[in-house]
């Protein structure tokens, strides 16, 4: 089923949610011989964990947009939860934001103890590049499959993901300037979710000009996205939210919140959507998805 009015966004998200989930449940029984249990219980206990699955279904919905369907783009849409729930490992090991809770679950390296959690994060970041390589290989075309995949790469490593969190958690690459926190945002979470919506929008062959409108309406997204975390750090509960409130200001985190105070930061949340919903609105019936998406996280709870 494809995204209209006539369907409230948070049941469509739910839908897509639990063919991600399906999707994921078939890849995490089917452990290569291999690979050592303990490492493959280690990355499905993360993998299955639940979450909001935001980037697999960005990855969908961008690619029916412009006109792919589910099962094409469904390893890439893994791939994308894949290394999002790899950062989640990593970023909650002791040595980085030291969390027990995620996504209402005690956190990997308190199940499995810190090595295997290494291991299963870094795992869990190369295997979302083998997995959709193997899969759609001969099934999509090679120069889009290599885009794609190149996408992926620079996201994951050290231009997106790991430079990002290496800026928010090395004191001495911190730059003293209110902007700074702007550009953590970008690297450690707008690039994957920029990335999600672009190797959708690639694989089923967007023009140049539809590719420009979602690489911009993205990035926003992402960066409204991370506000917006930010923001439910100091309001929500652990109850609801799956993850330990309250860290950021304990830890002395470098937030939009300890760098513009928590109202001028509602406002941020507000501009940032709203730059993602203006691009979404240039697409038409094709941005509908991504215009309701857009303020739907905007307001989100959790
Ligand atoms: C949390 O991401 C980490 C950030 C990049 C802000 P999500 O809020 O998407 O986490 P899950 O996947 O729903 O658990
Ligand atoms: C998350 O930032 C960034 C990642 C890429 C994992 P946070 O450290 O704020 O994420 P949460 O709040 O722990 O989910
Ligand atoms: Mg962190
Ligand atoms: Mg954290
Ligand atoms: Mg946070």
């Amino acid at each position: 089923m494809l995204y209209s009015e006539k369907i409230p966004l948070e049941d469509f998200l739910i839908q897509r949610k639990s063919s991600v989930e399906e999707a994921l449940n078939r890849f995490c029984c089917g452990k290569p011989d291999d690979i050592p249990p303990r490492l493959w219980d280690s990355m499905c206990y993360s993998l299955m964990a639940g979450g909001k699955r935001l980037r697999p279904i960005l990855c969908i919905e961008a690619a029916h947009a412009f006109g792919s369907d589910m099962k094409t783009i469904m390893p890439f849409a893994l791939a994308f939860e894949m290394i999002h729930t790899a950062s989640l490992i990593h970023d909650d090991l002791p040595c980085m934001d030291n969390d027990s809770l995620r996504r209402g679950k005690p956190t990997n390296h308190m199940k499995f103890g810190e090595s295997l959690a290494l291991m299963a994060g870094t795992s869990l970041f190369l295997i979302a590049l083998e997995y959709p390589l193997k899969k759609c290989r001969g099934e999509i075309a090679q120069k889009s499959l290599l885009e794609a995949l190149e996408l992926l790469l620079k996201a994951a490593g050290p231009s997106g993901i790991h430079g990002g969190q290496t800026l928010d958690t090395d004191l001495q690459s911190q730059l003293h300037e209110t902007d700074f926190v702007w550009q953590i945002a970008l690297q450690k979470t707008s690039c994957l979710i920029q990335a999600s919506v672009l190797c959708g929008a690639t694989i089923a062959g967007a023009n140049i000009e539809e590719f420009k409108i979602m690489s911009t309406y993205s990035k926003h997204l992402g960066l409204a996205f991370q506000i917006v975390d930010d923001i439910l750090d100091i309001k929500s509960e652990a109850s609801h939210l799956g993850k330990t409130p309250g860290k950021d200001q304990k830890q002395g985190k470098l937030t939009f919140i300890s760098s513009f105070g928590y109202e001028r930061t509602l406002q941020l949340a507000r501009k940032e959507s709203q730059r993602a919903l203006d691009e979404a609105v240039k697409l038409g019936l094709k941005g509908l998805f991504f215009k309701d998406l857009a303020v739907y996280l905007e307001n989100r709870t959790k």
